[in-house]
């Protein structure tokens, strides 16, 4: 199988390039491959003939999505759809990265991805604009929702927490947003599954086990051997730019439907404590 990733330099770029095997598998950052333009997406097809392209290239900074909205449509909706018709044109699959901030974040049970898309914020809308467009393109392509990524080789929340951990002596961490964290490592393992699989149609995938920021970062400094105190506090305290869904877990029946198991939250993150010990 040929593979190709848009993407490949990003934090799940990475750990695809790395957990790959078996297959050919090339990757592309934006300055090779820019997903805004059809032509650069075409001549990168017409070279390496995928039979996959994993689209997880983005612009993923959901602050300042809201402050750079044009851009935001243009990589994460427009991007997507035409890599959309170049995989349509070409005759290959497409498995499209999304994410949990297309829920408005109003359940107080696991998402399903029956559930209606009501995104909050710029990045939202624009992930579940992709999503529309490219379902009509490619009725057959597979879209994978992933939420709270973190990993080695980009900056992530247990990253950040960490560097705080080192100098402050207490933490103030929301306790009011509710969600799944997900290691980059195991999302990748799980997207060679599904392609392995020919997967087709939405599939939500995280780490089992959700939690809180607060209990994210309270589990980060316990696990790390740190004394910093982290405390709960609430998200009028933390105003930022982007709205973000107060509960946004996503149900792992779609991946069970695939035969996917993923690892506990608290397991992927002693993981990867370890890799970054050794980065
Ligand atoms: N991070 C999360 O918490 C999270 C949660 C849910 C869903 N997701 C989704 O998961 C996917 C991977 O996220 P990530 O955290 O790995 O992203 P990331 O670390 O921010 O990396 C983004 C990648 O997109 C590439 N890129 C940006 N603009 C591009 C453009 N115009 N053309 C081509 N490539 C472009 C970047 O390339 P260069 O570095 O070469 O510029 C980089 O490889 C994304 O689709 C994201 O929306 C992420």
């Amino acid at each position: 199988m040929r593979v190709t990733i848009l993407g490949a330099t990003g934090l799940l770029g990475k750990a695809l390039m790395q957990e790959w095997e078996g297959n050919q598998v090339t990757g592309f950052g934006s300055r090779d491959a820019d997903i805004r333009s059809e032509q650069q997406i075409a001549d990168v097809i017409r070279e390496h003939k995928p039979d996959w392209i994993v689209l997880a290239a983005a612009y993923t900074d959901v602050d300042s999505c809201e402050t750079n909205g044009d851009l935001a449509f243009e990589v994460n909706t427009q991007g997507a759809v035409n890599v959309a018709r170049a995989a349509k044109r070409a005759g290959c699959r497409l498995l499209f990265l999304s994410s949990d901030y297309v829920f408005d974040g109003t359940k107080t049970t696991p998402y399903e991805t029956s559930d209606a898309r009501s995104p909050r914020s710029v990045y939202g809308k624009t992930k579940a604009q992709a999503e529309e467009q490219i379902g009509g393109i490619l009725p057959d392509s597979c879209i994978v929702r992933t939420a709270w990524l973190f990993g080695v080789g980009g900056r992530c929340f247990p990253d950040t927490i960490l560097k705080l951990a080192a100098a402050r002596e207490t933490l103030d961490v929301v306790d009011d947003q509710r969600g799944c964290p997900t290691y980059s490592r195991d999302l990748a393992r799980a997207i060679v599954q599904l392609c392995g699989k020919k997967a087709t149609g939405i599939v939500h995938v995280a780490n089992e086990g959700e939690c809180t920021w607060f209990e994210f970062a309270r589990e980060i400094v316990r696990s790390a051997g740190l004394n910093t105190v982290v405390q709960p506090t609430t998200s009028d305290k933390f105003v930022r730019p982007a709205e973000r869904p107060k509960y946004s877990v996503l149900a792992p029946t779609s991946r069970q439907q695939h035969a996917i198991s993923m690892p506990s939250w608290q397991d992927a993150l002693r993981r990867y404590l370890a890799e970054r010990r050794v980065c």
